[in-house]
């Protein structure tokens, strides 16, 4: 039943659009429609003390009434409006539909006693979020976030729950559509693309780029402070054991250089390379373990059994067992 209730839902915000609401009872004010979605403007408190009142935009009037006249609204077929409480709800908002609309109030004498401004813009949602990520050669994280759809898009970055500080940041600010985070920058990254009638974001959780910082001292007594590709450092490398080793072999065979500008795609390429050696060796050694210990049940197996038949020589049998 609550599946149906919310696809039902779902549908009827797909029919009718984005729903936005404005209150336009203080001159000048700015308000916001999403196209083909709904727009409801509050123009007055209730009409039923207004002598007469027009509301029109550029090419004329739109709604008219007051006290002891009928109601007239020139666009009912996709409107309504409520006179007691003054508002104006208009569906499948259109791009003519943007501009400026005036109210006026007259009195019982035929006089404008009140006008007001009312901005209606029009704006396309924004659709969807395309979130693109590319590692530089020193491990920094290039973003960039592109939106389908939307006018006007305002772009915004958090992450990890939190808006990215410029101490974050290698290029770029919290307002650019196309970041780059530092290297040792990591986390849940979150772009929001909005307008006025609607928001979306899409997120990326923060790879490194094959990037550590190390910080050490070279046997000869030269200081070590910086970033380097881990796939193909030698600097300060611990002494490796047997499962490491090809990693470090790999490095050292190829000379790649710890700042591949010009062959990104090679780094990237040599990554699953050198994770597959070292799953191997891991794989071998675990097959020699259990081939051992195997061997060494069955030779145990092979004892038992030639000992088993004297058991039952009781005395000397448990001697004999003990010693073996
Ligand atoms: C005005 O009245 C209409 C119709 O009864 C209602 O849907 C709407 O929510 C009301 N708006 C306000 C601001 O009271
Ligand atoms: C590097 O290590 C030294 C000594 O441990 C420390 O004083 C220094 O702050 C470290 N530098 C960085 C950038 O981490």
């Amino acid at each position: 039943m609550e599946a149906v209730i919310g696809l039902l839902l779902m549908l009827l915000r797909v029919t009718h659009g984005v729903e936005t609401s404005c209150d336009g009872r203080q001159n000048g004010t700015q308000c916001y429609g999403a196209l083909g979605g709904t727009v409801v403007l509050q123009l007055m408190d209730s009409t039923s003390d207004i002598f007469r009142y027009q509301w029109s935009d550029k090419t004329g009037a739109i709604l008219g009434g007051g006290q002891n006249r009928p109601l007239h609204n020139w666009i009912a077929k996709r409107s309504v409006f409520t006179p007691s409480n003054g508002t104006f709800r208009i569906n499948n908002l259109i791009t003519t539909d943007d501009g400026e609309y005036t109210l006026r109030i007259f009195d019982s004498s035929g006089k404008q006693s009140e006008k007001r401004i009312l901005q209606l813009t029009i704006q396309a949602p924004v659709s969807s979020v395309l979130l693109d990520t590319e590692c530089l050669s020193q491990g920094e994280l290039r973003v960039s976030c592109s939106s389908e759809g939307g006018d006007s898009p305002q772009y915004s970055w958090t992450l990890n729950g939190h808006t990215l500080t410029d101490a974050q940041l290698f290029s770029g600010n919290n307002e650019t559509n196309i970041i780059t985070l530092k290297q040792d920058v990591s986390g849940q990254l979150v772009c929001s693309v909005e307008n006025h009638v609607s928001r979306v974001s899409k997120e990326v959780n923060r790879s490194t780029c094959g990037f550590i910082f190390i910080n050490c001292t070279l046997p000869n007594g030269t200081p070590i402070s910086q970033w380097v590709f881990e796939a193909t450092n030698s600097l300060c490398v611990e002494p490796t054991t047997t499962t490491t080793s090809p990693t470090t072999t790999e490095g050292k065979e190829t000379h790649v250089s710890i700042t591949p500008i010009d062959h990104p795609w090679y780094i990237r390429y040599l990554y699953p390379i050198c994770g597959l050696r070292t799953a191997v060796v891991i794989l071998i050694f675990i097959g020699i373990t259990i081939y051992f210990a195997w061997k060494k049940k069955k030779l145990e197996m092979a004892e038992g059994s030639a000992v088993l038949p004297e058991v039952e020589h009781q005395e000397n049998s448990v001697v004999k067992v003990e010693m073996i």
